[in-house]
């Protein structure tokens, strides 16, 4: 990334009571890839494998080119208090999905040790709130895979609409797709 706008994107950071969401460092390399080669945390992403190392690196290089595309992409997300790395969440291009473009797609994705203690639902909620207040985004979406119910429950508590069940072109895929627009958003704080 070049240039003094680049420089104002890599400072984004959003602060949530227990959780920071920042641009990724290089320290985040080796927590994201045991993350991804994980195969209960990438049972229910894309066709449900666990990701290679290099897998993993290619992620977060492709998210990097999203922040230099777009202004925007996958923060790291971090917990406040220690500092440890916690999982991802943030905005890309639904990939999956090609009619949804050009939709702006909102993910999540933690680390095992960190399931069920809402972190997903406080990064995905702190997400939202910048995509629509700060970038002006129109229209989010979440592609949820049938059963993965816990998705299913922090795309429902952000407030976001089941709008069609789907399937995702070859890989014989049910997914639904919520969706959260603007106007239909209240700020949460
Ligand atoms: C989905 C994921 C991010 C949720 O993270 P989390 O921090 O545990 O989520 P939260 O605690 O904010 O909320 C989860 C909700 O789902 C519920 N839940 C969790 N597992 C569930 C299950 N098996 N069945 C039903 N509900 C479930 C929780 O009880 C909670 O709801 P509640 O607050 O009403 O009790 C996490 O499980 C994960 O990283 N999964 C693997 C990656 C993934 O699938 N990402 C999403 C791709 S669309």
């Amino acid at each position: 990334m070049h240039g003094p706008r680049s420089n104002l994107r890599a400072m984004i950071a959003l602060v949530t009571p227990r959780l920071v969401l920042r641009p990724w460092v290089p320290a985040d390399l080796v927590p994201f890839a045991a993350m991804c080669a994980d195969p209960e945390v990438m049972r229910f992403i894309g066709d449900g494998s666990a990701k290679t190392f290099a897998e993993a690196r290619d992620s977060i290089t492709r998210s990097q080119e999203s922040w230099t595309k777009h202004g925007w992409g996958l923060f790291a997300v971090e917990c406040l208090e220690t500092g440890s790395f916690v999982g991802s969440c943030g905005l890309a291009e639904p990939d999956l999905l090609q009619p949804l473009q050009p939709s702006v797609e909102i993910g999540w994705r933690l680390e095992r040790a960190s399931w069920g203690q809402g972190y997903a639902t406080e990064a995905a909620a702190a997400v939202v709130d910048w995509a629509f207040t700060t970038l002006h985004t129109k229209r989010l979406v979440a592609v949820v895979h049938l059963d993965n119910l816990a998705s299913h429950r922090v795309a429902d508590k952000i407030g976001m609409r089941r709008e069609q069940r789907t399937i995702v072109p070859g890989l014989s895929l049910w997914v639904d797709v919520y969706e959260l627009g603007q106007g239909s958003w209240q700020p949460a704080y």
